[in-house]
């Protein structure tokens, strides 16, 4: 199966309307996007999302950042997306992120910093699993086009 990774659009990106700008980056570098939907988690998918957090200072105000407004949940596919994405999107603080990465040209803060991906191969399966039921990626779009082509 191709590397998939999970990407959030946080509630300040789609506040601040950089839904399109942030998933034209995906389709422009060249991956796939699987999965999207606009949703507004529950405590308890946030919770679940961010477990590796929880008992930090910034937790409980990161929860409630995350089950503040919609998220964009997306699930991204390509040859080596859960570094590549990680890379697109810039340090968690902006200030440390690489020029021209989405952190770097849309945010300020490290609290509020638009975007979520995955960490680890362990970290994507998990996430996706929160957001996505397996029949509602659609993992051979592409193919699924050809068919339509030929069939003209
Ligand atoms: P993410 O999980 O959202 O992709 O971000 P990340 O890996 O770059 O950073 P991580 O350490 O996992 O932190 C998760 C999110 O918590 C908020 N945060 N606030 N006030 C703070 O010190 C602080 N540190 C992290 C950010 O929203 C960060 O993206
Ligand atoms: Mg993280």
């Amino acid at each position: 199966m191709a590397e998939r990774t999970f990407v959030a659009i946080k509630p300040d990106g789609v506040k601040r309307n950089l839904i399109g700008k942030i998933i034209t980056r995906f389709e422009e570098k060249g991956y796939k996007i699987i999965g999207l939907k606009l949703l507004i988690p529950t405590t308890e998918m946030a919770a679940s999302h961010y477990a590796e957090h929880e008992g930090k200072p910034f937790y409980p105000r990161l929860i409630k950042y995350l089950t503040s407004g919609p998220i964009v949940a997306m699930v991204v596919q390509g040859p080596n997306v859960i570094a590549e994405s990680r890379r697109m999107m810039g340090a968690t603080k902006p200030e440390n992120a690489e020029a021209g990465t989405i952190r770097f040209e849309y945010a300020i803060c490290q609290e509020y910093n638009i975007i979520h991906g995955s960490d680890s191969p362990e970290s994507a399966e998990r996430e996706i699993a929160i957001y996505f039921k397996e029949e509602e990626l659609c993992p051979n779009w592409n193919t699924m086009l050809e068919v339509i082509m030929d069939a003209k």
